[in-house]
């Protein structure tokens, strides 16, 4: 059966719509409408033209190929013409791997696979996997469908799956049975016109003193966590997913080891954290392909609870690793690498991933978002976190000296800034951070000499109340796991270090 078969056959006529069952929809439909004859002709119209454009969309061939050459990890397939980012299945008798379509060139198409292509022979057949056109429903706008972005693959949203644990396919991982949700959301999204995106100007309670008070983050902000390995970037976003206001979370594990994904929602994350998250899991083990795909599931789902109006927060741990998986699908097809190993495609992705979270239009729901990134060695200049810092509205530096000092949560101060604080918070509350600032890198300047014993009290104010201050700063920064800080009690802590009169 051709496509245009089955979409015409399960297309919903007027009588059948679901939509009139409601009290207070057009009587028209219901009532055959002689009374209002002229808008019952117009829905009909309406969804004759609906019919006509899923014709004339449909292609009533199904066209295949077959697969030539496998080299590393890009296949490639003669036989068929597909676009760029289109998705086909390869079979192979009853073997068959699911690919998407990353480049050509002439009449070859470079495939990369979502699986493991072990068993795969050559000559196995590619055919075209088109995502599902939804039939026409009367009283329903059809979705866009004019751009490639429109026809993007559809997954698993909603409320339901609250408290589950997803692959970047949309399957539960978690052992909890199959997902009782009906509705998909497109893995993709048209960008947001930036014209009527609603500004940020409302601060989120993300539970965490340091930033709630220091680097106050607003609703629709994102933000880079930038840091070296195993200095508490994941124990700081599990305690944000924990302690935060925001209504729902989601949480994107991309890259990052198999064993960690377990301990991250049983430990980090917790019973607390878990009821309102949706976590979306793509460890290092699974192909680059399903690691972009789980980055942009999250952000889908994220994006769709924002567009029911809710305030969602977004983790992703880690956008490294996105890019990461992005140059392995790049340097295969033959992208050649400008910095540090990284071809130009990486850099373009970084922002279209990043512009997806965010507030929507005036009036809906936004998405805070937390994106970690990987500085290796400590090294702040590496390309993605420079790429990454200057995409972001804010970064947040965790310092390994401060964490082998047993200082939790590592987070330096003097480096990290939230560029969106200065509108959110109260003039008394800017001033308070301004002398704290200046008084805590007082103090580290001079450290060195306070410790030898150089430096000799009465020569400079400034540092004499930096010194005096200085315990009460380090137990203001740290923050035991169990502690939830909120924002008022934040603020009014940091107030509080400097008397009645910051
Ligand atoms: N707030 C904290 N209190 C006490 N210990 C902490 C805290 N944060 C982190 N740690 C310690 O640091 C270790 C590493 O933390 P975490 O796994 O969050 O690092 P990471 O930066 O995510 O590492 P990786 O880069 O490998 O993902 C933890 O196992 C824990 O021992
Ligand atoms: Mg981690």
């Amino acid at each position: 059966m051709t496509s245009l078969d089955v979409e015409t056959a399960t297309a919903v006529p007027p009588e059948e719509a679901d939509a009139p069952a409601t009290a207070g929809e057009s009587p028209a439909v219901r009532s055959g409408a002689e009374s209002n004859a002229p808008e019952h002709t117009g829905l009909w119209c309406g969804f004759l033209e609906n019919c006509r454009q899923l014709a004339a969309e449909a292609s009533p061939l199904l066209a295949s190929g077959n697969l030539t050459r496998i080299n590393g990890l890009v296949m490639e397939a003669a036989g068929l013409k597909l676009p760029l980012g289109g998705t086909c299945s390869l079979s192979n008798g009853s073997h068959s791997v699911e690919a998407e379509v990353v480049g050509f060139s002439g009449e070859k198409l470079f495939l990369m696979p979502a699986e493991d292509v072990y068993g795969l022979s050559p000559g196995a057949r590619v055919s075209a996997l088109e995502t599902p056109n939804p039939p026409p429903r009367i009283h329903k706008a059809r979705p866009h469908r004019r751009r490639a972005i429109d026809r993007a693959k559809l997954l698993p949203v909603g409320e339901s799956l609250l408290g589950r644990v997803l692959d970047g396919a949309g399957r539960p991982l978690d052992g909890m049975g199959p997902l009782h949700t009906e509705t998909l959301h497109p893995l993709q999204s048209r960008p947001i016109n930036p014209m009527l995106r609603a500004p940020i100007e409302r601060w989120l309670d993300v539970g965490i003193r340091a930033i709630n008070a220091l680097l106050t983050v607003g609703q629709g902000q994102r933000m880079g966590l930038f840091s070296g390995s195993g200095i508490g970037k994941s124990v700081l976003l599990g305690m944000m997913a924990r302690y935060t206001k925001a209504e729902i979370i989601v949480v994107g594990l991309i890259g990052e080891r198999g064993r960690e994904v377990k301990e991250f929602i049983e430990n980090i994350l917790g019973e607390e954290g878990r009821r309102r998250s949706v976590v979306v899991a793509a460890p290092a083990d699974v192909s680059p392909l399903m690691r972009l795909q789980g980055a942009a599931y999250a952000t889908a789902l994220a994006e769709y609870f924002r567009d029911t109006g809710k305030q969602v927060l977004l983790i992703m741990d880690s956008l490294t690793r996105y890019a990461m998986a992005q140059r392995e699908i790049a340097l295969a097809v033959g992208e050649p690498p400008v910095t540090r190993g990284y071809p130009p495609s990486v850099f373009a992705r970084l922002p279209q991933l990043v512009e997806r979270a965010g507030n929507g239009p005036v009036g809906g729901g936004s998405i805070t978002a937390f994106y970690t990134v990987l500085a290796e060695g400590d090294d702040q200049q590496d390309p993605i976190a420079d790429s990454a810092r200057a995409i972001l509205d804010g970064h947040i530096v965790l310092s390994r000296a401060l964490a082998d000092a047993g200082h939790y949560p590592a987070i330096d101060i003097e480096q990290s800034i939230s560029r969106a604080m200065v509108s959110l918070v109260t003039p008394e509350h800017l001033e308070a951070i301004r002398q704290f600032k200046q008084l805590y890198s007082r103090y580290q300047r001079s450290r060195d000499l306070i410790n030898v014993g150089a430096y000799v009290s009465g020569s400079d104010m400034l540092l004499d109340r930096a010194i005096k201050l200085y315990p009460q700063f380090e137990t203001f920064l740290q923050q035991n796991l169990s502690e939830r800080a909120d924002f008022d009690s934040s603020t009014g802590a940091l107030t509080g270090l400097f008397g009645a009169a910051p």
